[in-house]
């Protein structure tokens, strides 16, 4: 008997977002314009930062907050040997060198007992990545960086809706990069923001955001043609009203929807905790934004069961292997093995299970049966 497939993830986009999508169809203006302004201060505001600027996706946004504070040729930026390729890759383009930092084992995240060993005299950032919705410490991120003068770019690609320690993302960094990205809490298909307290920040990114120019395609469209000036070189990265237009009603359920997420990561723990299966700890009083559900089983049955999850009709990722033994990262830097243990002991367990708002309770109890019947037979095999 064929299995019902359970999708690694499903959009919640629909009627809502369609309209908007039509009003801005409807209307002349497609590029950074009323629609990208209004999502820019409404995402500014649930996030309790002064300003949020609307990109093109999350990489983009860390390399531009980069570069706004001056980083490049010659400096030195610390990011966690865990997470996505992107993370680094951003300092890379950025032309400056990736300083990794291991995993702490409890949460998956950078380990802040590790940091100031990593800062040298060429340091000039620290990129915390909230993985998998769990937040860094920033408060203590914080007084760690202002020690040695040295900015945070945040990161926040799985963290929009986290708390902890009464501190949300982007208040106490000094740039917080999201995505909006196909699979992130909200989507727009490709997309991203960089949000700051931090003024002198916000008003670099707005012109490196749009080549260096002095004026905005809207700015032209609502006043009178004047010439523009390029006094910076710049990229070109602004989100436009069609992606904001698929945005801004997502804000107007992102708690209700961060709730059944909730709920269905309670169940998947619950589930898991009766079978001993571990997995990364949301630290107490903290609000996790529970972006993915991961799970860590013995690193000799992980790609196993990850293609029996798949022949048993269930949509699973891995999330991450650690970036340093990325074969470009060997190559370019001479990483190796056994350099940052614990990000490679998490790479080597790690399997993702679907998480998303509509998930039923049978569909999570479902995917917990078929992992029982997979893990179970792989561990019946090995010891027969
Ligand atoms: C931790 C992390 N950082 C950065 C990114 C990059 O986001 P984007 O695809 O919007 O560039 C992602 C995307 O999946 C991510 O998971």
């Amino acid at each position: 008997m064929s299995q019902e497939r359970i999708d690694f993830y499903r959009h919640t986009l629909g009627e809502p977002e369609l309209r908007n999508l039509g009003a801005v169809l409807d209307g002349v203006f497609l590029t950074s314009g009323p629609r990208t302004q209004e999502f820019e201060s409404r995402f500014a505001d649930y996030l309790g930062v002064g300003h949020a600027i609307g990109m093109t996706s999350c990489t983009t946004a860390i390399f531009l907050a980069l570069k706004a504070l001056g980083i490049g040729e010659g400096d030195e930026v610390i990011v966690p040997a865990m997470s996505f390729i992107a993370t680094a890759n951003a300092v890379i383009h950025a032309g400056a060198t990736p300083i990794f930092v291991d995993a702490e084992l409890e949460t998956a995240n950078i380990d802040l007992d590790q940091v100031e060993a990593a800062i040298t005299p060429r340091t000039k950032a620290i990129i915390p990545v909230h993985l998998y919705g769990h937040l860094v410490d920033m408060r203590r991120l914080r007084a760690i960086a202002d020690r040695h003068g040295l900015a945070i770019v945040e990161d926040c690609a799985h963290a929009i809706e986290s708390v902890r320690d009464d501190v949300k993302p982007g208040q106490l960094g000094d740039a917080a990069c999201f995505s909006f990205y196909a699979t992130k809490n909200i989507t727009c298909g490709e997309g991203g923001a960089i949000a700051t307290p931090r003024e002198d920040l916000a008003e670099a990114v707005r012109v490196i955001r749009l080549h260096g120019m002095s004026k905005s395609a809207y700015d032209r469209y609502t006043a009178r043609y004047r010439h523009y000036d390029m006094p910076v070189m710049g990229w070109k990265a602004n989100m436009n009203d069609l992606q904001a237009a698929i945005l801004l009603p997502q804000l107007d359920r992102i708690e209700a929807q961060l709730e059944s997420r909730e709920r269905i990561c309670q169940r998947y723990q619950r589930a898991f905790d009766g079978l001993g299966i571990d997995y990364p700890r949301v630290v107490a009083g903290s609000r996790s934004a529970r972006h993915l559900f991961t799970i860590w089983v013995e690193p000799e049955l992980r790609d196993d069961v990850l293609q029996g999850m798949q022949d048993a009709a269930v949509g699973v990722a891995v999330n991450y292997r650690p970036i340093h033994l990325m074969s470009y990262y060997v190559e370019r830097y001479g990483f190796s093995a056994g350099m940052f243990p614990n990000a490679e002991e998490i790479g080597a367990r790690t399997i993702t299970l679907p998480l998303y708002p509509a998930m039923t309770d049978e569909q999570v109890d479902q995917v917990v049966e078929r992992f029982v019947a997979v893990h179970t037979g792989l561990l019946d095999r090995r010891s027969a």
